[in-house]
């Protein structure tokens, strides 16, 4: 780029303009303004000018543990130094829970993601041991800065930081750790360094997930069993369908050994709904990524491994038949996010109309398993018992072209208090049938009556709608 352009930017920042003040003054879009902030400072920061905070409030107002797997955090939380100016750092309010849930006081807490340090002023603040580790070494500075608060006599606990490979822990004990909490780059959305090829926000998806394995097996050698590894993970968009990143590196957590605890829904705020993004959703069809996976993992005491994956001929777990009256001329507008908010008592209905006003016009089917007449559909729903053998037949013989198929799922937990990812699971099993591409991922959230008792785990209030394309 020209270097005299890049100046100006730098120039603007530093004057404290903001990313929309500069695209605009200099023709600029938000991908340039943060390669060329990355490059010149070597941290991928929204703003130049980090005044040194010296707040007085280091605990969250009114804060209350999260007791079901939807979380949804308005504001992202400013108490202590956390502030919002590295790219892509979490909301403290995502470690703070995990934390409290999955650690207690003096435990060794380790991000290997550790970024600006969020997870680190998180366990400062609460009495955990830290162990921070990031590929730039210009992050761990920024990390130690905004750990460097209040250092009094209340906050004992040890902190050390390393410039490292997530991939590579090797100057770690196999089983010395009690939680890990960490935060990966989504593959290439936000590049948090210029050039460095260890740093997996440079790798395109299919690479990434490699190298993510990699970050499994070390995150099962350093635990110790018994142990809690909580990963944030989202999809990412091509063209206009999903890529489903987020089950991906699910997936390969799995393999390395990792049963899931809770899998938890991350809602996104920061999408808008409304002028040109709902009409461009409606106009080119899809919808705006809007939740995140916030996963914890764990460490069995015995090893086992994939114990979740299904034959495919066995028949999933079933939804209850469903009592439907569709107001088909409903005059409501349409959901354009991936997370669609409804009551607990109607959200079939409200699920069924937005699948038909997006994807049919008029030709649809609500599949039961019932044996079926050789006639096309432009959209079939599947709300029951999944016998995942029928569907390539269903999709040959009655599903249109351009046809959508659109299959409901929910997590189940087990007796032993495990997590049966059905989603992922059908994901994987449908993955490698070429007639058809997984278009969106939409969690449907389900509200009303949330006065349950909270036992050890967290009560589960999402289910995910599965929506492919024929191609
Ligand atoms: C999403 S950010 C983490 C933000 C952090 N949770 C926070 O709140 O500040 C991902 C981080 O991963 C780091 N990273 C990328 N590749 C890495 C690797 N191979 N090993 C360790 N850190 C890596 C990046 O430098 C970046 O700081």
């Amino acid at each position: 780029m020209n270097p005299f352009l890049e100046k100006q930017i730098i120039d603007a920042k530093n004057n404290g303009l903001s990313d929309k003040e500069i695209g605009e003054k200099f023709g600029v879009n938000l991908k340039i303004i943060e390669k060329v902030i990355t490059k010149k400072i070597g941290i991928n920061i929204s703003k130049i000018l980090i005044e040194k905070q010296n707040k007085v409030n280091l605990t969250p107002k009114n804060f209350k543990l999260e007791n079901n797997t939807v979380w949804s955090f308005k504001s992202r939380g400013n108490w202590a130094t956390h502030n919002g100016n590295y790219r892509g750092n979490w909301s403290p309010y995502i470690p703070r829970n995990i934390i409290l849930k999955f650690s207690k006081e003096n435990d060794i807490v380790l991000d290997y993601f550790c970024g600006a340090g969020t997870t680190g002023i998180e366990c400062k603040l609460l009495n955990r041991n830290f162990i921070g580790v990031d590929i730039n070494p210009q992050a761990i500075e920024l990390a130690k800065s905004n750990l460097n608060f209040n250092d009094s006599l209340f906050f004992n606990s040890k902190i050390n930081f390393f410039t490292g490979d997530a991939r590579n822990l090797q100057f770690l004990e196999s089983e010395s750790i009690d939680l890990i909490c960490a935060h990966p780059p989504y593959a290439n959305i936000i590049k948090y360094t210029c050039d460095n090829p260890n740093d997996l926000s440079n790798l395109e998806p299919n690479i990434f997930l490699k190298e993510i394995n990699k970050v499994a097996k070390e995150s099962f050698r350093v635990l110790k069993p018994g142990k809690y590894c909580a990963i944030l993970i989202g999809d990412l968009r091509r063209n206009k369908d999903v890529i489903p990143l987020g089950f991906w590196v699910i997936e390969e957590f799995i393999k390395e050994g990792f049963l899931i605890r809770e899998l938890i829904i991350k809602r996104q705020h920061n999408c808008k709904t409304t002028g040109f993004w709902y009409t461009n959703s409606i106009k080119y069809n899809f919808l705006l990524l809007a939740h995140e996976y916030l996963v914890v993992f764990e460490k069995s005491q015995n090893k086992i491994v994939n114990q979740y994956y299904l034959n495919k001929n066995e028949p999933f777990f079933s939804l209850n038949d469903p009592n439907l009256s569709i107001d088909y001329n409903l005059n409501t507008n349409l959901e354009s996010k991936t997370v669609w908010v409804f009551n607990k008592l109607n959200w079939k209905n409200n699920v069924i109309f937005n699948l038909i006003k997006r994807y049919s016009k008029g030709n649809f089917l609500i599949y039961n398993f019932d044996k079926l007449e050789n006639k096309k559909y432009d959209l079939i729903i599947i709300l029951n018992i999944i016998d995942l053998s029928k569907i390539t037949d269903l999709i040959k013989n009655n599903l249109e072209n351009d046809g959508i198929l659109s299959i409901i799922c929910e997590d189940i937990r087990q007796g032993n208090g495990i997590i049966y990812p059905s989603a992922i699971n059908v994901e994987k099993n449908l993955r490698n049938i070429k007639e058809i591409k997984i278009k969106e991922i939409v969690i449907i959230s389900l509200e009303g009556n949330n006065n349950f008792l909270s036992d050890e785990n967290l009560k589960i209030s999402h289910k995910y709608l599965l929506v492919y394309k024929k191609i």
